[in-house]
């Protein structure tokens, strides 16, 4: 076992993991952030999503070791004071979302394609969400919602802590 200290959705964790343990799993089991998904577990979904360091990654392309000493932010640390984040409220206001399964990963990959370039245009939202994969909407209202976000800048900053 190995022990980590990870802060997660601004709570500092200290547990002891297995070497092998994914963080996405560490995430869910441990911590019980079950709002993270795992849609393949083989990297080629992105419903697992989270912002590692401010940055998006696949949560089960990484090892919980890891995030040792770094910062998580998952789809559970984004609404501040019950009030949905700019890119969630968008996702609700554009229908953004069938099943939802996708949704957790769609927004934390949406909020690091605006991190890294404010104001997409609509080619750009869709390149930089091409990790992700929705099975249900057909990416339409996906792309309405992220552009929604990126016209109010609503979403400067990312992460609202
Ligand atoms: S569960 Fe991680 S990419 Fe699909
Ligand atoms: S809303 Fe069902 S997979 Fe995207």
């Amino acid at each position: 076992m190995a022990k980590i200290t990870v802060r997660v959705d601004g709570v500092e964790n200290v547990d002891d993991v297995e070497p092998r343990t994914l963080l996405v799993h560490y995430l869910r089991e441990t911590l019980g952030k079950t709002g993270t998904v795992v849609g393949c577990d083989t990297s080629n979904c992105g419903a697992c999503t989270v912002h590692l360091d401010g940055r998006s990654v696949k949560s089960c392309n990484v090892l919980a070791v890891q995030a040792d000493g770094h910062e998580v932010t998952t789809i559970e640390g984004l609404a501040e004071d019950g009030e949905l984040h700019p890119m969630q409220q968008a996702f609700h206001e554009h229908h953004a979302l069938q099943c939802g399964y996708c949704t957790p990963g769609m927004i934390m990959q949406a909020l690091d394609v605006l991190r890294e370039n404010p104001r997409p245009d609509e080619r750009e939202i869709r390149d930089g969400l091409e990790g992700n994969l929705c099975r249900c909407t057909g990416y339409q209202n996906i792309v309405k919602a992220v552009a929604s976000v990126a016209e109010s800048g609503a979403a400067a900053g990312g992460e609202r802590k």
